[in-house]
């Protein structure tokens, strides 16, 4: 997974994330996250909001919102992505980078 878009990952980071689904869902362009069923977030930090609104685009909100996207947003269609907190820091660390 290159990481021409936000921050470079580590090779641990680089798989665990070329791992996870969201590549399926969403698209980072400059990624091989190609997916269409959820937001691009190849600019997400220009955003003002997350889930159409539902919250203010804040590390804490993200971090929330990946952990359990329905503590935000009742009804969203984004699941769950049960990973270690370890991992939601990572995650976190990533998404804030993609300007
Ligand atoms: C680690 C994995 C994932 C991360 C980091 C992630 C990240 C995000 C973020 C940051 C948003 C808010 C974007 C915005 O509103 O501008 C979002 C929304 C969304 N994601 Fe994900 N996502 C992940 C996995 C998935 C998967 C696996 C799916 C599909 C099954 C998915 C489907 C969606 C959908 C449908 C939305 C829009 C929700 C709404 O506004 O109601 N995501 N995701």
């Amino acid at each position: 997974m290159s990481s021409s878009v936000g921050s470079p990952l580590s090779a641990p980071l680089r798989d665990f994330f070329a791992s996870l689904a969201y590549i399926n869902c969403h698209t980072i362009r400059g990624t091989p996250a190609n997916g269409v069923f959820g937001p691009d977030l190849t600019h997400l930090m220009s955003r003002w909001t997350i889930g159409a609104g539902a919250a203010r685009n804040t590390r804490e909100n993200l971090y929330t919102w990946v952990e359990d996207p329905a503590a935000l947003k009742l009804g969203g269609f984004m699941p769950a992505m049960k990973v270690s907190r370890e991992e939601l820091e990572a995650l976190t660390s990533y998404l804030v980078t993609l300007q």
